[in-house]
């Protein structure tokens, strides 16, 4: 039988750890505050900000909401960061991608405090992740190891293989799963016979943006599938970049779309702003010292 990992399920039992967390700092005179900012009105952009406002007020944080018109300059933008960077009742600050032509984004992240960066998108994040220093961890893949882990899949010495090298998630994710102590191949676009790699895997990322492109015939039997994709079928229907159908019955365990990483992104999220207090808390102590 497959066993179907249900990230609703999940990220649920994560949101409601995390309400007691925040109830516990509320009871030390500690309140949460993530920033979140978007520029123009791009309709899923939207949805997410909306989404991400929900999360905040179900779990208790507090969050305060930039709603900027699409012809923002970068200057603008950048001296909001700034201004929130400087706020120490501020401790997240979220900028939603992607930001209209006429602003770099790549420095709007890199301007925001790497102590606020609850996204994980900042480069001293990244950097820490990668030597295995404590920081920010994008949401997403953080996510995709928090489904493993509490769906009793063991990561340690297995053969996990990520499709996709994305900064945001293929590259972060490989290193998770290196940090548990999978033996980790990162697959892509270039890569020669990519069947051939795939098949080698006990536990199977993908995160390649195109709809339904792993059949069956990349997929080991009894292979653990985590489809990090969404997009929108022929039908309008939702579907991933796994071909589920006829994945599914070879697997030990699958994500579904929807319902599998998907609503774990938030709840990673959230999970960043909680852990914001104590980042930094000891990044103050760090500076006394
Ligand atoms: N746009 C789509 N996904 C994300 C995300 O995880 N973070 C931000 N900031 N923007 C996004």
């Amino acid at each position: 039988m497959t066993q179907i990992i249900d990230g609703k399920k999940i990220s649920a039992e994560i949101k409601d750890e995390l309400k007691e967390q925040v109830a516990a700092y509320r009871e030390q005179g500690i309140e949460i505050c993530l920033a979140v900012i978007q520029v123009g009105d791009d309709p899923a952009s939207s949805v997410y900000v909306r989404n991400k406002k929900k999360a905040c007020e179900y779990i208790g944080i507090k969050s305060l909401s930039y709603e900027l018109p699409a012809r923002t300059t970068e200057e603008e933008l950048l001296s909001l960061v700034e201004q929130l960077n400087g706020r120490a009742d501020v401790n997240g600050i979220l900028v939603q991608l992607p930001l209209p032509e006429q602003i770099d984004e790549e420095k709007v992240l890199n301007a925001i405090s790497p102590l606020k960066d609850v996204d994980g998108f900042h480069p001293m994040n990244v950097g820490a992740l990668c030597i295995g220093k404590k920081g920010f961890v994008s949401c997403t893949p953080a996510g995709v190891i928090q489904l493993l882990k509490r769906s009793g899949i063991s990561i340690s010495g297995r053969e996990c293989v990520v499709v996709g090298r994305s900064n945001i998630v293929g590259k972060p994710m490989a290193l998770l799963l290196l940090r548990e102590n999978g033996t980790v191949t990162v697959a892509h676009s270039r890569t020669e016979d990519l069947k051939a790699v795939t098949r080698r895997a006990d536990i199977l990322v993908v995160a390649v943006g195109r709809p339904q492109m792993i059949t069956e015939e990349y997929v080991k039997e009894g292979a653990v599938v985590i489809d990090v994709g969404i997009h929108r079928d022929e039908n309008n229907k939702l579907c991933g970049d796994v071909e589920y159908a006829r994945v599914a019955p070879h697997c030990s365990a699958i994500t579904p779309v929807p319902g599998g990483v998907g609503p774990m992104t938030i709840a990673m999220l959230m999970k960043n702003c909680v852990e914001s207090v104590e980042i930094q808390k000891a990044s103050f102590v760090e500076r006394a010292e």
